[in-house]
């Protein structure tokens, strides 16, 4: 189906089954530990081998010499898998490392070689005997530094976006502006920290390969591992039911997926390869440090004359940007604007997304910048903002915004948080030894349309089955999914099955970028609309007159039960929802107003949170309970990227040195007393025919800069370098 704009009034719209706070389908299996992972199955491979991965310890240069013979005579050891031994390898698509290396390394433990024994403890000690010589080469590991040698990157900010971007004469406009901020803003490199450890069971029957894995998107990834193993795609399937946490970590196939491909074909029987904990931040991906330059010029009546954000990050050769200035281009008015992107090259692991890359450590930057001008102006912070707010992309005027409410939300937000309560003088409210503050900051997040397909099936007895290669991080697709089914179908949600995370199902947009809710129920949306023709067709009734609801379809006098209309063999109806060139004549994103207090104590610098809320502006929230988790569990992280997240680069060796969830500190719900998040009654007509949109992201970006903000106000002293820790402001 290719999606028309405006969306007409559908099924959907009833609203009886989307819309409901329903509780997560999967929630049972998870909480109980009977959901199945990929490390865990023994249903489907009983007799399989473990695989340990060996590790790179320089973070360049080559490997001279590699003796696996002691490891190999190691008891219960039956394969060891190198680069050596392993045939000809590609590069993934969306890799910039190889992820088994030899005789070049390109990174700190990057993956030198696999051990495969029988038990994990055998294949541990075996690979505590692999000896690896290396000769080291000269890296750059400092950003501070690498930063003087960056360049513009040919492919632009690797979406399809440039670099660069002018309007009007920004340097005039900033120089000739009666207010001036011109500040330099810091984040540091950041780890996923997901529950579960990237994991894949891998086996082979002849030259077809089945994985079972914890990826977030089963069609790049299966294509991706045909492509490292020179195989054609219809060889590899990909299956990913279940997934302990991705945040972008695993949206692309990593060494735990290739090397349990490789060491069950060398140990000729499954094999199944966790990565170890103090494995994982240098072996995968990270989200790239950055340092923003922002200069803002406004007239004395505070609205904004002249933008300008120059970005810089770091990656490995071939690699690409933290894009951090993309929300600057979208923001906020001004007719003089400019935004610049350099990478540099360090030989650092490789940078990839995190949740919301690029906009979640760009809105931490910008949204501090505005802080500071609203101070600069006497203006409030969030008058400031409404005041510059636009309907229109402001780099192209005749693009509007499909829908945007980012008024709204500050309004809202700022009525429920009692905003007006705010000092707006820094460091003068206590509340016994606690100095008290609040802080505000915007949240933007694009609205991504991708292509994604469904299969349904409406069998005997009514039930309908769902059947596409989505999948569920902990999102909570499974039951969106379903929603969207049973109010197409006009059943209840205990008729409806779905089926995820196969590639061997019909392909799907799969979980990234927070695009999955709107447009995998899109797909599925337009499943069903086939579905329903079908049903309407097979009992002779006008498809546009007919009814479904409550398990009956009904057209005139006429009204048959489902179950009977399927007839024995039942139907089945397939589609894909396609959006052609929509994405880009309306700039379509997700809003938010994040509004934090915190706590500092005076004596020892000790920061608490104590109030957190968002308002969101996001479409039709197709189940406001699992949107909340979305949300709060997002702004739990964004309290973690303003107050603890931080990879410790070691600038001699070049790693990452805080490699486990003992030295990487995140906050939990526990930490954090009390958590709101309001949705505006929003639809989007331009969105998909649900008409809605993600809030994954949208929950992270701003909530750094609310919780900075806050600090200040709290405390006076003024942080531009995350994470904000005591030592910095104390
Ligand atoms: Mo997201 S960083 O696209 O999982």
């Amino acid at each position: 189906m290719k999606f028309e704009t405006p969306a007409a009034d559908n099924p959907i719209d009833q609203l009886k089954i989307i819309g409901q706070p329903v509780s997560r389908i999967d929630g049972p299996l998870k909480t109980t530990g009977t959901a199945p992972y990929a490390y865990e199955r023994h249903d489907v491979a009983p007799n399989a081998a473990h695989g340990f991965v060996v590790g790179a310890t320089i973070a360049r240069g080559r490997i001279t010499a590699l003796d696996t013979s002691a490891a190999e005579a190691a008891p219960g050891v039956v394969a060891v898998v190198t680069a050596a031994n392993a045939g000809p390898l590609k590069k993934g698509n969306n890799n910039t490392a190889l992820l088994l290396a030899g005789p070049e390394v390109e990174h700190y433990h990057q993956a030198v070689a696999l051990v495969v024994a029988d038990t994990f403890e055998q294949a541990r000690a075996a690979a505590a005997l692999v000896k690896v010589d290396y000769a080291p080469a000269e890296g750059a590991f400092d950003l501070a530094k690498a930063m003087e040698g960056a360049v513009r990157p040919e492919k632009g900010d690797g979406m399809g976006g440039a670099a660069d971007t002018a309007v009007g004469d920004f340097h005039g406009a900033f120089a000739a502006a009666p207010v001036r901020l011109d500040a330099t803003y810091s984040t540091p490199d950041q780890t996923h920290a997901m529950m579960e450890p990237y994991a894949s069971t891998a086996a082979w029957d002849g030259d077809r390969l089945t994985v079972w894995t914890s990826n977030q998107m089963i069609e790049w990834g299966r294509s991706d591992l045909a492509r490292m193993l020179g195989l054609p795609k219809d060889r590899v399937r990909l299956i990913s039911p279940y997934i302990g946490g991705g945040f972008g970590g695993k949206l692309f196939i990593r060494a735990d997926a290739l090397l349990a491909a490789l060491g069950a074909r060398a140990a000729g029987r499954p094999v199944k390869v966790a990565l170890h904990r103090p494995l994982i931040v240098n072996n995968t991906t990270h989200r790239p440090a950055t340092i923003q330059r922002i200069r803002i010029g406004a007239g004395r009546d505070g609205r904004i004359t002249a933008i300008g954000h120059k970005s810089w990050s770091g990656d490995l050769p071939g690699g690409g940007l933290e894009t951090a200035v993309n929300q600057t281009r979208l923001l906020y008015a001004g007719a003089h604007r400019l935004t610049a992107m350099r990478l540099a090259t360090l030989h650092l692991p490789e940078g990839n997304a995190m949740r919301a890359p690029g906009e979640a450590p760009g809105l931490m930057a910008l949204e501090i910048a505005m802080d500071e001008m609203a101070e600069k102006l006497g203006i409030d912070p969030v008058e400031f903002r409404v005041l510059n707010d636009t309907e229109r992309d402001p780099e192209n005027p005749d693009r509007p915004f499909s829908q945007r409410q980012l008024v709204a939300c500050l309004r809202l937000g700022a009525e429920r948080f009692g905003w007006s309560r705010r000092n707006p003088k820094p460091g003068q409210v206590r509340d016994g030894d606690w100095l008290v503050g609040m802080g505000m900051a915007v949240g933007f997040r694009n609205n991504l349309l991708m292509k994604s397909g469904a299969r349904v099936r409406l069998d005997g007895e009514g039930r309908v089955t769902v059947e596409t290669a989505m999948t569920d991080i902990g999102t909570g697709s499974y039951t969106i999914l379903a929603q969207t089914a049973a109010e197409m179908m006009g059943v209840g949600l205990d008729k409806v099955r779905v089926v995820l995370g196969d590639s061997s199902l019909p392909a799907s947009c799969g979980s990234g970028g927070q695009w999955g809710a709107n447009n995998a129920t899109s797909g599925v949306y337009a499943a069903c609309m086939k579905l329903r023709e079908e049903v309407a067709r097979t009992l002779g009734f006008n498809s546009k007159e007919a009814v479904f609801a409550d398990g009956e379809v009904r057209a005139g006098n006429r009204a048959v039960p489902l179950a009977q209309a399927a007839g024995a063999d039942g139907l089945t109806a397939e589609d894909t929802i396609e959006y052609g060139d929509l994405g880009k004549r309306y700039q379509q994103s997700t809003f938010a107003g994040h509004f934090v207090e915190m706590a500092v104590d005076a004596a020892t610098g000790e920061a608490r949170v104590r109030r957190m809320l968002a308002v969101c502006a996001a479409g039709r929230i197709l189940n406001p309970k699992t949107a909340r988790s979305q949300v709060i569990g997002a702004m739990t992280m964004g309290v973690g990227a303003a107050l603890f997240e931080e990879l410790a680069v070691d600038r001699r060796h070049g790693f990452f040195v805080n490699h486990d969830l003992a030295g990487y500190e995140v906050p939990v719900h526990a930490d954090i007393p009390h958590q709101e998040v309001i949705f505006l009654d929003e639809t989007d007509p331009m969105s998909s025919p649900m008409k809605a949109k993600g809030v994954g992201e949208l929950g992270l970006c701003g909530v750094g800069a609310a919780v900075a903000n806050a600090l200040y106000n709290a405390t006076g002293v003024r942080v531009r370098d995350y994470p904000i820790t005591l030592d910095k402001y104390i």
